[in-house]
């Protein structure tokens, strides 16, 4: 019997609409969305795709009938040849036994020390800095992130020759970012055995990446105690530590794979997430000087700390709103229908794949009033308790929610803070900036800006009320 489907654009005999996915990914699953309601189908070739556009839809799917449901085989074969069975591709049991094993290594007590590294880090690179020189902010943001997860991963400055141990990780990973989008762009990727240029490089960054990886699992477990490897306050240390119900730890494989994964996960979206916001600060000069204020009067030019975060709402909400336009995580992995599943009054047919866009829940004018408008006002207390539940979703949502919300937010707004008060960042480039819709939503060709000091506006009643 054929299955009533949701309307949706139609596309072509064979390629459905995958030509016109392509072409600008976020904005057509917006698009369709605006057009046909809150649950759309489509074809992408062969790939029969649910679109869903309503927050109870999302909560459906990812939550209350989220166990019909696994992470979809393109994200899991594209994904899995670097970052192997780890918290972003795997799935069941497994997942639910990593997902506790990594818990405790997110736990706030545990991040909140961090704190120090990401200011400090935020500190470094503006010492790289000279006045009115004009920089390519998402390389610069990128770099700031990734020296964050490689200390607070692995303790990065402690390991001998750091430097070769970061470059080679860096590239390792910029390879299988760089081969991943390229795969998604085709929509598939070929088994690893076939000698393409593609897959000779990503064996070759994933082969790296383990036996850097191996290098540092064996040095902790030659300097345990007892069989207890110390810890040393990273990430790491607490994944080797955790145990599960049946006093198991995680094989060396497997720290492996978490660590890749949380890695690649944990530094290129708070690095986008950084990056827009600088885009958004330079065109809105009164959200800017509003910043400012704030950070002046909270700081008084000093450093930013853990303390100071409850502090500095506004330079949070700057970020949310940031993180709303353009989030960083467009798109969630798909999702497949293990079995027929009920949603929105229809039936998603076992081995369907559903989509879930935080860009587009964030675009919806039914949720966002002038959802284009750069309006971090918007983000008050009221209004986040007034919002369903998935209409605004940077981070995910359901059993499979980002580990590393916490962690980000708090890197995200100490690095804003950190930077802003002493640094305005003017566009330094007539040409306009596009998104390019990757694995994660990325300025196109990046953006150039003029990095220039500012004078810090130190009041006394700033100075009296935070000394
Ligand atoms: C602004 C920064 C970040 C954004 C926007 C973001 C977004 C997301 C989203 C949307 C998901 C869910 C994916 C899905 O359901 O298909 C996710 C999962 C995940 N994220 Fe993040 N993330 C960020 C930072 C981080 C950081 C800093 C880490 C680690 C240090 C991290 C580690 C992970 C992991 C391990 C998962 C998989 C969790 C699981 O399935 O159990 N993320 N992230």
């Amino acid at each position: 019997m054929a299955v009533k489907r949701p309307s949706g654009p139609s596309g072509s005999f064979i390629l459905g609409s995958a030509n016109q996915f392509r072409e600008d990914e976020p904005n057509f699953l917006l698009e369709s969305v605006k057009q046909y309601g809150a649950l759309v189908y489509f074809r992408l070739a062969n790939m029969h795709t649910y679109l869903l556009g309503h927050p109870d839809l999302i909560r459906e799917v990812l939550v209350t009938q989220g166990d019909k449901f696994e992470k979809a085989p393109l994200d899991k074969t594209i994904l899995g040849k670097f970052l192997g069975n780890g918290l972003l591709t795997s799935d069941g049991e497994f997942h639910r036994r990593q997902r506790r094993l990594a818990q405790p290594a997110f736990h706030t007590k545990r991040i909140q020390n961090y704190a120090e590294v990401m200011v400090d880090y935020a500190n470094q690179l503006m010492d790289s800095w000279q006045d009115e020189a004009v920089v390519d902010i998402t390389q610069e943001m990128m770099q700031l992130t990734m020296m964050i997860v490689s200390k607070t991963l692995f303790d990065a400055d402690a390991i001998t020759g750091a430097g070769d141990t970061a470059v080679t990780i860096s590239s390792a990973m910029h390879d299988f970012q760089a081969v991943s989008n390229r795969d998604y762009q085709r929509g598939f990727s070929l088994p690893n055995w076939i000698p393409t240029a593609d897959n000779r490089l990503r064996n070759k960054a994933s082969a790296q990446f383990s036996q850097v990886m191996d290098q540092i699992i064996a040095g902790r477990r030659q300097t345990a105690v007892g069989g207890q490897v110390e810890d040393t306050g990273d990430l790491l240390s607490m994944l080797m530590l955790s145990v599960d119900e049946d006093g198991e730890f995680m094989d060396d494989k497997q720290l492996r794979d978490e660590v890749a994964t949380l890695f690649a996960a944990g530094h290129e979206t708070t690095s986008n997430a950084l990056s827009w916001t600088w885009f958004l600060l330079a065109h809105h000069p009164e959200v800017e000087a509003k910043l400012h204020e704030e950070l002046d009067s909270v700081l008084a030019g000093r450093q930013p700390t853990l303390a100071d975060l409850p502090h500095l709402s506004y330079t949070l909400q700057v970020i949310k709103e940031a993180m709303r336009i353009y989030p960083p995580a467009w798109i969630l992995n798909g999702r497949l229908a293990l079995e027929d599943a009920q949603i929105g009054g229809y039936t998603i047919p076992k081995g369907s794949t559903v989509f879930v866009s935080p860009y587009v829940m964030h675009h919806l004018p039914q949720y966002f009033d002038e959802p284009e408008a750069f309006k971090p006002e918007r983000f008050t207390a009221e209004f986040e308790k007034s919002l369903p539940k998935f209409a605004y979703m940077p981070f995910g949502g359901g059993t499979r929610v980002c580990i590393g919300n916490a962690f980000a937010m708090m890197e995200a707004q100490l690095a804003l803070a950190a930077i802003a008060q002493k640094y305005r960042l003017a566009l330094a480039q007539t040409e306009l900036v596009h998104y390019k819709a990757q694995i994660t939503l990325t300025p196109e060709n990046g953006i150039r800006m003029r990095v220039m000091e500012r004078e810090t506006a130190v009041t006394p009643t700033a100075e009296l009320a935070f000394a």
